[in-house]
């Protein structure tokens, strides 16, 4: 739902003002959905909020661009920051209540010295390349999930790992938040929306989207009878000779553990990490 003449959204910056506003949310007899978020937001930000809507909640959102979870050498510099037009596509489309944008000195202050080590589903696929990359995550979204405190969280199952570590770490630390699942939003082609697409020049872009497609080749060939490490070694070969130029992984995985799969009865996952050019891509698609 679009409006022409959205009211403007709440935006605080810190913790104190952050419980303030959702104390008056609750005292309104509200309950809270949230959606953390690193910004340049699309349509499958948006969705989970319109998710967390359906579900009667008043919405917050994070935006914040999370150090810890970026390597040296990747793209927190980079990272688009689009703060203010996120705000006013977030009213525009009707689907939040309060923002919360903190700086990286709110959430990280000097002498800050804390770290999670989460194991489980965060073994092999993305910590394989990314081997800070769930450390990152699990503090920032432990914070996160503490300092809001919501009825449910919302994460995009786009980024499927992500949401199994977040959903162990959340059960292991006992923080009373659901942790909720929404579905990958795509482009017209399939491909994954992603603030990293607007890396792609078009050739890049043309490539991008058949990574989609071949996920589902690997899902086809499963259901045909093949073996999952079949199908998966079949679909790293036509990533390959469709343009892209590295593939870190291309694995069918067990759905919720994320371990190797040994039962076939059991639900599965086929998650694909690519990159074309310098662009790095994640995809994934129950088997
Ligand atoms: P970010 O990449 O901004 O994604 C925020 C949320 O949007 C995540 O839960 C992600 O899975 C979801 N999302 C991204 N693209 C999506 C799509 N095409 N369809 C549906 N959902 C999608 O993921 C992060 O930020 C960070 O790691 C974070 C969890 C905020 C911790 O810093």
């Amino acid at each position: 739902m679009s409006h022409d003449h959205a009211a403007p959204i709440p935006v605080v910056r810190d913790i104190s003002s952050l419980r303030l506003e959702i104390a008056g949310l609750r005292a309104a007899g509200r309950s809270i959905g949230f959606v953390p978020t690193m910004g340049a937001l699309h349509e499958g930000h948006i969705s989970l909020g319109e998710l967390a809507r359906s579900r009667g909640a008043a919405v917050v959102y994070s935006i914040f661009v999370n150090p810890t979870q970026f390597a040296p050498h990747e793209d927190f510099g980079r990272y688009p920051r689009t703060e203010q037009a996120d705000v006013l596509q977030l009213a525009t489309e009707d689907v939040c209540d309060l923002v919360y944008m903190p700086d990286a000195k709110e959430m990280y202050p000097e002498g800050f010295a804390t770290s999670l080590a989460v194991g489980g589903p965060s073994a092999g696929l993305e910590t394989d390349f990314r081997p800070h990359f769930f450390g990152g995550v699990g503090i920032v979204v432990a914070k996160l999930l503490l300092q809001v405190l919501p009825d449910f969280a919302i994460f995009g199952e786009k980024d499927y790992q992500q949401l199994q570590v977040i959903r162990r770490l959340a059960a292991d630390l006992d923080i009373p938040v659901e942790i909720l699942g929404g579905p990958t939003q795509r482009e017209s082609d399939g491909l994954a929306m992603s603030s990293r697409n607007a890396y792609l020049d078009a050739a890049q872009r043309k490539v991008a989207g058949k990574l989609n497609l071949i996920l589902k080749d690997v899902i086809a060939r499963i259901h045909a009878g093949d073996k999952p490490e079949h199908a998966a070694a079949f679909g790293f070969g036509e990533l390959l000779t469709a343009g892209f130029d590295k593939v870190d992984y291309l694995e069918v995985r067990d759905a919720e553990t994320l371990a190797p799969v040994k039962d076939t009865s059991r639900p599965m996952r086929v998650l694909a990490a690519v990159k074309v050019g310098a662009t790095r891509l994640i995809d994934n698609m129950a088997v």
